[in-house]
């Protein structure tokens, strides 16, 4: 008898231990973990980034193998821009120094002279740098043109924010000087090549031109604002001829091709990353801009996710309409080219980004092109436009909100009890790998689980734009 109900007590554990975490409750303790994750990748005082200036982030406290201590303005950019989206949600007030921080140690570092040149000869364009901001002086993949545009975007968000809030005299004398620098920058070098953001590949990148074209265009309504009118119809040009560029990247099978060079498939997480990067709800679902919830957008989605379901044993016989693990491009060796953490929670937020748009305007429209990843998960769907009191659209929001959970629910699977999440999870049986502790993991996770929850970043004018006389 005794040993009997043991049996079943130990058994009920194993199966406790076992049970997968939904995306909801993985969320729960999740949220927290990685927003101390980021604040503790934070100089001066985080708790893993001794020896980082005020303001710097690393990207990964491990010092070896890989060696990612160091701070890069695309990660540091994309961490801050996701702090500062919380802070000006009203999430947290004790933020506001850190990003101050952050803005003092970028307009040092855009003044560092380094192998890419100095400030006016290129010197922006520097991947990387020491944690002690000075200039990283070895041979890398340079220059990567994306950081100044991420920088611009970030710093542009923070100096919107005080416009509204009537504090013209910090956006005036400190951050528009900066802007500035990162869009004239961006103006004079969108049409140049340089390295992709994964470092491996000199040529176009949508990412690249994707943030280029979104910092300029709102470059140019922020010069407008404060009054720089000799400023904002070159920017504007630039913006319209980078917006050009963006459409080439779209190839004719149904897919981004993510880099021009590379001699890739092109399928790749720049794209997600790219959608989800240069969200803005007021332009609903146009593909000009590659919306989240566009048919492009999505068609590309699917192409990017379908492109891991064969390679990687973690996720052998999961069925054609299920989340899976997915890494950088499906033909990656770096470090034996296993899935990210960032990689597989982009997916999942350019799908919360969707429902969002669909839910705002009522609408999803399901297009030639957009077939396939519509009916992929409601298979008996048609081509046409449901409407918001139709019982197909919301079918289609609860078909895309559980495959967008799942990818979740992915990440959680491979998260360790503790939270901690590195840079990538092995291919075969899930293990966490690679650098500790990316905080670009932990900025993923805060941005995904902020969209999911119904958070919509502050519009950067999309809406509307045309790429028709190109
Ligand atoms: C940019 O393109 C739009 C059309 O999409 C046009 O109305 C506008 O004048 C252009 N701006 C500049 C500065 O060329």
């Amino acid at each position: 008898m005794a040993r009997g109900f043991l049996s079943l007590l130990s058994a009920l554990l194993v199966v406790g231990a076992v049970r997968a975490k939904t995306a909801e409750e993985f969320i729960g303790t999740q949220a927290a973990v990685a927003k101390a994750g980021m604040l503790a990748n934070i100089g001066p005082s985080g708790s893993r980034a001794s020896g980082a200036k005020a303001g710097v982030v690393i990207a990964s406290p491990s010092s070896h193998d890989p060696d990612y201590l160091y701070t890069w303005t695309r990660d540091s950019s994309l961490v801050f821009k996701a702090i500062l989206d919380h802070y000006t949600a009203g999430e947290d007030d004790s933020l506001r120094g850190h990003i101050d921080a952050f803005v003092a140690s970028q307009k040092r570092i855009q003044q560092v002279e380094n192998p890419s040149g100095t400030v006016e000869t290129g010197g922006l364009g520097e991947p990387k740098f020491h944690i002690d901001e000075t200039a990283f002086t070895e041979n890398w993949g340079r220059p990567q043109r994306d950081g100044p545009a991420l920088r611009a975007t970030t710093l542009i968000g923070f100096a919107n924010h005080l416009l509204a809030h009537n504090d013209p005299a910090y956006v005036t004398n400190d951050l528009w000087p900066m802007i500035k620098l990162d869009l004239d920058y961006v103006a004079a070098n969108w049409g140049n090549h340089g390295f992709d953001l994964w470092e491996e590949v000199d040529s176009m990148s949508f990412f690249t031109t994707g943030m280029q074209h979104r910092s300029l265009r709102e470059g140019a309504t922020l010069a407008t604002a404060l009054g720089h009118h000799d400023l904002v119809s070159n920017y504007a040009t630039q913006a319209n001829a980078s917006l050009c560029l963006l459409q080439t990247y779209w190839n004719h099978d149904n897919y981004i091709t993510a880099n021009t060079g590379g001699g890739r498939s092109g399928i790749d997480s720049n794209t997600v990353l790219t959608s989800i990067h240069t969200f803005d709800i007021e332009a609903g679902c146009d593909s000009t801009t590659f919306q989240p919830c566009s048919d492009k957008a999505l068609a590309n989605l699917l192409k990017y996710v379908d492109a891991f379901r064969g390679i990687y044993n973690v996720n052998a016989n999961i069925p054609g309409n299920e989340a899976v693990a997915t890494g950088r491009y499906p033909e990656d060796h770096y470090m034996g080219g296993h899935p990210w953490y960032l990689t597989t929670l982009a997916v999942a937020e350019q799908l919360y980004d969707a429902i969002l748009t669909w839910k705002k305007f009522n609408s999803i429209t399901v297009s030639d092109i957009s077939h396939g990843f519509f009916s992929r998960l409601v298979p008996d769907v048609a081509t046409g436009t449901y409407d918001g009191n139709s019982e197909t659209f919301h079918k289609l929001i609860g078909a895309v909100q559980a495959f967008a959970d799942g990818f979740v629910a992915k990440v959680a699977q491979f998260t360790p009890e503790d939270g901690a999440m590195s840079e990538q999870y092995n291919r075969d049986n899930g293990v966490p790998l690679a650098a500790a502790h990316l905080t670009w993991s932990y900025g993923s996770a805060m941005s995904a689980f902020a969209a999911r929850a119904g958070f919509v970043p502050a519009s950067w004018g999309a809406a509307g734009l045309k790429a028709d006389s190109c």
